[in-house]
């Protein structure tokens, strides 16, 4: 039983931590926009902090707007108007504004 509540324990301290919110978004990033936007990380770090951050208000609505009002994006539609993205959306903005242009980040290769 101790076992169980401090593993339990030891699981929320860590999902706690931005660092695990800044893997979670990488992994969105990697799973969800790489695709499209080759270029990765060097896409990430050509904006700045706060375009980023107008672009991922609302839960990264001005973002999912920008994508569903383009035809060239139309397959990442079902994504961006999708709970998952908005759920998510938070911890993108968190890897976004870690690694944009004026952050001086370099994410590790994984
Ligand atoms: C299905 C392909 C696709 C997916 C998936 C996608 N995008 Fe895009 N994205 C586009 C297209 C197309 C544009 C319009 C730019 C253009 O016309 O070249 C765009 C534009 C953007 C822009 C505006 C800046 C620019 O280069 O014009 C940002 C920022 C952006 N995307 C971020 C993201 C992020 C973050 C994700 C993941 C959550 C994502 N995109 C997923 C296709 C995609």
């Amino acid at each position: 039983m101790m076992k169980f509540l401090f593993i339990l324990l030891s699981l929320t301290i860590f999902s706690l931590t931005s660092d695990a919110a800044i893997y979670k978004g990488q992994r969105v990033f990697v799973k969800k926009c790489l695709k499209c936007h080759k270029d990765g990380q060097n896409f990430v770090a050509k904006y700045k902090k706060k375009t980023w951050k107008k672009w991922m208000k609302d839960k990264g609505k001005p973002l999912a707007e920008l994508h569903l009002k383009n035809k060239k994006a139309r397959k990442s539609w079902n994504y961006f108007s999708s709970k998952k993205y908005t759920k998510k959306s938070k911890h993108l903005k968190q890897f976004l504004i870690e690694y944009a242009k004026d952050s001086g980040n370099i994410p590790a290769c994984n």
